[in-house]
């Protein structure tokens, strides 16, 4: 079924990305800020999120349907007890092709240098980490939580060393982690690790988000070209996130996600599935689809429903689909919030 499956606006389904827990051991304000996710914040528990099994199952549903890239999220992923064993049963699953699926996570790094070794092992290949500064002040403050830059480099370094390739996100707040982009970027340079700045986006009802403190994407560029020469590279697959550039000396690449000044929704192929198993069509999304009941039964004596109706769902689902949010807020204008919309979901709850 590969390459069929099509929304209302013609974009194909090729990415899915798994949030499999909400929570999270750090508490950065542009996502779990502090106030918000206090000691009295209510988890899901337990026997809400969704099995191992449960998720293997969807994820080779996708698959069928032309998925071809998961990618684990959360929260914090490496939270979540024996990830290990789910990424071995991801890494089984395969392409209606007989391909394996593009198979990674996106990490604070917290406990990277103490599970590289088994997430290697178990299948997975390649991570992102999530990584604000170099300076350290700088970064204890973004985490909210104290955590240390040299904790996160060496998890980066234990990825490295059994060899999954690396990426690092930053996300670029102005006048909070801006004067940490050309550090960044030469610590980076010549290492191998794909350095990405994120512009701060307004996922979520609680990150207070503000325009002024968006720094666009060209800027981010025009600074790093200043010290090192920069040209552009061709997308590497359609849809994606990243503009990518490279550094004109041989360096390696950096790339910038600009989803406040350059929407990049015309060819968004993501389905985000919740940790308790809600698939939402958009980042941005107020509300998703529960898979849930099709997975367990809704009254007891019903059973799971069959694969084939679990298929039908999801392609009726993808078949409706129409989200564009950040293309609608840019002709909104950048700085207005819908006041009138629905409270959106929680990015931790969602999946970055
Ligand atoms: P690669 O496969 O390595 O290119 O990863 P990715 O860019 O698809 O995912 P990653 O988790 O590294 O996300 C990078 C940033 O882009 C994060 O801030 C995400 O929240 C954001 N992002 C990812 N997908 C979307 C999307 O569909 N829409 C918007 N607006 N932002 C997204
Ligand atoms: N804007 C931009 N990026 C964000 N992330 C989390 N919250 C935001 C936000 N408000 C990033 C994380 C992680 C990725 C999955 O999403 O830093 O790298
Ligand atoms: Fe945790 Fe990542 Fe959110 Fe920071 S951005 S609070 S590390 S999930
Ligand atoms: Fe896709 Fe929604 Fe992001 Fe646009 S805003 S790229 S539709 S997830």
């Amino acid at each position: 079924a590969t390459g069929l499956l099509r929304d209302a606006l013609g974009r194909p389904l090729t990415d899915l990305r798994i949030s499999v827990t909400d929570r999270c051991n750090f508490r950065c304000s542009y996502c779990m800020p502090k106030e918000v996710f206090d000691k009295d914040h209510q988890y899901l528990p337990h026997s809400a999120l969704l099995s191992f099994e449960e998720i293997t199952r969807l994820a080779r549903l996708f698959a069928a349907h032309g998925v071809r890239k998961l990618r684990l999220t959360g929260g914090e992923p490496l939270l979540r007890k024996n990830i290990e064993s789910l990424i071995e049963q991801l890494a089984a699953l395969r392409t209606p092709d007989g391909q394996p699926l593009d198979l990674t996570l996106t990490t604070n790094a917290s406990l990277l240098a103490r599970k590289a070794q088994a997430l290697k092992a178990a299948g997975l290949q390649r991570v992102t980490v999530s990584l604000d500064g170099l300076d350290d002040g700088v970064f204890r403050r973004m985490n909210d939580v104290d955590f240390p830059v040299a904790d996160v480099l060496a998890g980066i370094e234990a990825a490295r060393a059994v060899g999954l390739p690396v990426k690092v996100n930053m996300v670029v707040k102005r006048g909070t982690n801006d004067a940490e982009i050309l550090p960044m970027a030469r610590h980076f340079r010549g290492t191998g690790v794909v350095l990405r700045f994120i512009e701060y986006m307004d996922v979520g009802a609680t990150n207070g988000w503000r325009m002024d403190e968006v720094l666009p994407s060209a800027d981010v560029v025009a600074r790093i070209a200043a010290e090192f020469p920069l040209r552009p590279l061709e997308a590497s697959a359609p849809g994606e996130t990243a503009q990518r550039w490279a550094y004109e000396d041989g360096a390696g690449e950096i790339g910038v996600i600009s989803s406040v000044t350059q929407a990049f929704c015309s060819d968004c192929s993501r389905a985000r599935l919740s940790t308790e198993g809600k698939l939402y069509l958009c980042l941005f999304s107020h509300g998703g689809h529960d898979l849930r009941p099709l997975l367990r039964g809704t009254e007891a004596g019903t059973g799971s429903a069959s694969d084939e109706a679990i298929l039908s769902a999801i392609g009726h689902i993808w078949h409706g689909r129409a989200d564009r949010y950040s293309e609608l807020r840019a002709l909104r204008g950048p700085d207005t919030t819908d006041a009138a919309a629905p409270r959106r979901v929680e990015m931790s709850y969602i999946g970055g």
